[in-house]
């Protein structure tokens, strides 16, 4: 079968751990790759052979060879790429949070479908063999109905007001970034939640820095935290009725569970992912373009519209605005 033909857009730390992923999978070939800046993509192309590079993203989404675009651009850029690429007839896989807002997240989907093209939020923490199991274990009932999930997201980095997190032009803050994550996680288990309740500390540029979110529904709860100016574990609870499941550390790119169904001994289990971890959202990719499917259904793009929603409504409530939106 011919390899998937993959371009990637921009240079960053994330787009070099695809980068990674991408050589080892047996399925995809890199042919392309794009900066903002012609020494960068040749430096990167170097690095992980890959033969065209491209100053200027237009490029890339121009090139007949390239059949999907993996985009690894600041989350205020998501749009404009997108939109980019698709208009140009390439398959997308995009990096979460998917943009920096709702409205913008529509319209991407919007084109897609249009046109007809794959397009998937890059939410890697769903592909991984221990989520895949968490899903069967709740589906066998292992732990009974799901009445709390707590996650937190949170690691302490120095503040720098021009770095991605910090800076408001960048669509910055916690949420997007980290809470994102335990969101995610929960929207996958519990579906979406019927009310919100929330708190967010709001730093110097204006963003969001520590976040604590309950999500309610009729019969379950989720406690979820994200913040880059706190160190804590990153572990998730899925807590039912017969028991409960600890993602250890890190949960959203989980190698170890431990499963304590009430009345027996826990069970501590190991599953190891394969190679960086990404390579599994890869798999699911190069499955759905294969059997000429447009959506994954472990991250359907009316999820990810809805997640911006919610997220959306989230910085409504903390007033945090990013430039160029109109403030609800
Ligand atoms: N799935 C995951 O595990 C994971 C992990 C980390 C980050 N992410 C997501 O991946 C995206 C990129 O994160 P990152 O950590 O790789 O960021 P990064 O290291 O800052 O890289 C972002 C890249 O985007 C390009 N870019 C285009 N316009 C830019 C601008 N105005 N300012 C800065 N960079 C610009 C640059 O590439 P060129 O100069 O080459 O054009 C830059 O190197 C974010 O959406 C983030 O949430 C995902």
């Amino acid at each position: 079968m011919r390899l998937v033909r993959w371009g990637i857009l921009a240079t960053g730390n994330i787009a070099q751990d695809m980068a990674q992923a991408l050589y080892d999978s047996a399925d995809a070939e890199i042919v392309a790759v794009a900066s903002r800046n012609l020494a960068k993509a040749e430096a990167f192309g170097e690095t992980w052979n890959i033969p065209r590079r491209y100053e200027g993203y237009a490029a890339l989404a121009q090139d007949p060879d390239v059949d999907i675009v993996y985009i690894a651009t600041p989350h205020s850029h998501h749009h404009e790429n997108m939109q980019l690429c698709l208009s140009a007839g390439k398959h997308v896989l995009c990096e979460k949070a998917f943009t920096s807002n709702a409205r913008q997240a529509a319209e991407c989907i919007a084109l897609a479908r249009q046109k007809g093209f794959f397009l998937m939020e890059a939410m890697w923490m769903r592909f991984f063999p221990a989520m895949q199991t968490i899903r069967e274990w709740l589906q066998e009932d292992l732990i009974g109905d799901v009445r709390l999930i707590q996650a937190d997201f949170c690691f302490d980095l120095p503040f720098d007001p021009e770095h991605r997190l910090y800076n408001p032009a960048l669509s910055g803050g916690a949420l997007l970034d980290l809470g994102i994550y335990p969101l995610s996680l929960t929207t996958m288990i519990l579906g979406f939640p019927q009310q919100l309740r929330s708190h967010a500390q709001i730093g110097q540029t204006g963003v969001d820095e520590l976040d604590s979110i309950i999500c309610a529904y009729q019969n379950a709860q989720a406690s979820l935290s994200c913040s880059m100016r706190i160190n804590k574990p990153r572990e998730a609870f899925i807590l039912g009725t017969k028991g409960y499941i600890k993602i250890h550390d890190i949960f959203f790119s989980p190698e170890q569970l431990t499963l304590q169904m009430n009345g027996q001994a826990p069970q501590l289990k190991h599953y190891p992912f394969a190679g960086n971890g990404y390579i599994h959202e890869l798999e699911e990719v190069h499955a759905c373009l294969r059997a000429g499917k447009t959506e994954s259904e472990i991250m359907p793009l009316d999820e990810t519209l809805k997640l911006m929603e919610l997220m959306d409504g989230l910085r409504a409530e903390w007033g945090v605005v990013f430039p160029g939106e109109i403030p609800k």
